[in-house]
């Protein structure tokens, strides 16, 4: 990557916030939406003293006081989608996890976004091919998927449309190890909600669920056996929290 792109981020709750932060910290422009003005202070609070945020990077000394500026100096909230994206190489939405909401996203992004930009989606699972097909870039249309904290999570799950070119694959993968993290591509199965990270999740958590529900073991004991026999840190009911593990 010659340049760093400029970003546009498209929300700014939870996940929108913390990727600006991962992605202004590698060393990127940001422009930051929301649709409700006030979230951009609460982002940029957040960015700079939340409980994954700079200062407290400062603290575990991973950044210097300096470069805590440097970044919250490349972070600009903005008041439109236009202004966010019309200058951006890169664009993530963040928006809530709903289809027709991020295919309206998409369709402004593209309208506003220079030709060559790219648009990335932070989607927990929903088809990428039919945010592709929202706009007039297929090619250059991708998820990638983030966890959190995003500062400590290491995933970059990259999906891949059958649209998606193998420039804005590689484009996008680098910016991800720039970011720190481990990009695997994955393909886009649109009739399926999740990705891989989230169907592998789902199906411990419901198989968890099953084995105590039907009286073969307890919590306790599926955890201690996910430890002695897998070597995992930790059991599924310690990870999820119990009772609510479904
Ligand atoms: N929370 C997680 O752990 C997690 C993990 C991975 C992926 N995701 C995905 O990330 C996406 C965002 O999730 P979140 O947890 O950050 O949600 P959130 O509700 O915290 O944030 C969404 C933000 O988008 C804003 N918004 C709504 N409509 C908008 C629009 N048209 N334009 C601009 N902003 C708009 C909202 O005001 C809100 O601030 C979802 O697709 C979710 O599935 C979430």
């Amino acid at each position: 990557m010659s340049t760093l792109p400029v970003v546009g981020v498209i929300g700014a709750g939870i996940m929108g916030t913390q990727i600006a932060q991962v992605i202004a910290t590698a060393g990127c422009e940001i422009r930051l939406f929301d649709a409700t003005p006030s979230q951009l202070a609460i982002a940029m609070d957040t960015i700079e003293n939340g409980r994954f945020g700079l200062r407290r990077a400062v603290d575990r000394g991973k950044l210097t006081p300096d470069e805590v500026r440097a970044t919250m100096g490349r972070i600009r909230p903005v008041a439109t989608l236009a202004e966010a994206v019309s200058e951006a190489g890169l664009t993530v939405e963040a928006v809530p996890e709903d289809l027709d909401l991020k295919c309206r996203v998409f369709r402004d992004m593209d309208e506003h976004a220079p030709p060559r930009a790219i648009l990335t989606s932070n989607s927990a699972g929903l088809p990428i091919t039919a945010l592709a097909y929202a706009t007039r870039r297929p090619s250059q249309v991708v998820g990638w998927h983030w966890a959190q904290p995003c500062a400590v999570m290491r995933m970059a799950e990259i999906v891949r449309a059958p649209s998606t070119s193998d420039e804005t694959i590689a484009l996008v993968s680098e910016l991800a190890k720039r970011c720190n993290k481990n990009p695997i591509v994955v393909k886009d199965q649109p009739e399926q909600w999740g990705y891989v990270a989230n169907r592998i999740n789902a199906a411990v958590r419901r198989e968890s669920r099953r084995v105590v529900d039907e009286g073969i073991c307890t919590e306790e004991e599926v955890d201690q056996l996910m430890k002695d026999c897998f070597r995992w840190p930790m059991g599924p009911f310690e990870l999820w929290g119990g009772r609510t593990l479904k």
